[in-house]
């Protein structure tokens, strides 16, 4: 099958991924983009979070072509968004846009007050767009210049009241 913009745009579907089909698929997106391609990982990205983190996927069609991870950390109200990954021939067709939307809205619904993010620093201006904002300096993580960034969940609510 061509790669999604290749022919033809589909509508994005982002959601939690339904099944073992689309688990495995979720975790392919994020082998392809930081095993693979950025080389972040060796040999798998997953890790011990993957047990019962929530998992979700963005469809173009049938395909999935993007992936992000979220869950609450210990502290009360706070949650992690990581993993948000999107296959290189389905960037800029608004996969990674609704998969940031759906995780702090995901978070949002089940009682999250805060979301935070490690992003990579030439993301920074992607999250902004997004509504994020930066908290202190870049730093290194995993050899990468990463700038954490938090969005607070209260304005994702009432964004989702205010409707689309
Ligand atoms: C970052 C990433 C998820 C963005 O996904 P994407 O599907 O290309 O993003 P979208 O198409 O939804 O882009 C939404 C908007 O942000 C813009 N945008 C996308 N990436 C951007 C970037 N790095 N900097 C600035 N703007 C960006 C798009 O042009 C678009 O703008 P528009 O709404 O005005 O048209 C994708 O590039 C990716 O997977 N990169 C590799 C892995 C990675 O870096 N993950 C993030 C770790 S923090």
């Amino acid at each position: 099958m061509s790669p999604p913009g290749a022919r033809g745009r589909h509508e994005v579907v982002v959601r939690l991924a339904g099944g073992e089909a689309e688990r495995d698929a979720h975790f392919r997106v994020r082998h392809a983009v930081f095993v693979e391609e950025q080389g972040i990982f060796t040999g798998t990205d997953r890790d011990e979070h993957d047990d019962d983190a929530l998992h979700a996927v963005a469809l173009a069609g049938p395909l999935v072509v993007g992936a992000v991870r979220l869950r609450p950390l210990d502290e009360p109200g706070l949650w992690q968004g990581d993993r948000l990954a999107v296959l290189p021939e389905a960037r800029r067709l608004r996969a990674g846009a609704p998969l940031v939307r759906f995780a702090v809205r995901t978070a949002a619904e089940r009682g999250g007050a805060l979301m935070v993010a490690e992003v990579q620093v030439p993301n920074v201006a992607f999250f902004l767009h997004l509504g994020w904002e930066r908290v202190g300096e870049p730093h290194e993580h995993r050899r990468i210049a990463h700038q954490r960034m938090r969005i607070p969940l209260a304005v994702a609510d009432q964004e989702r009241a205010a409707g689309p």
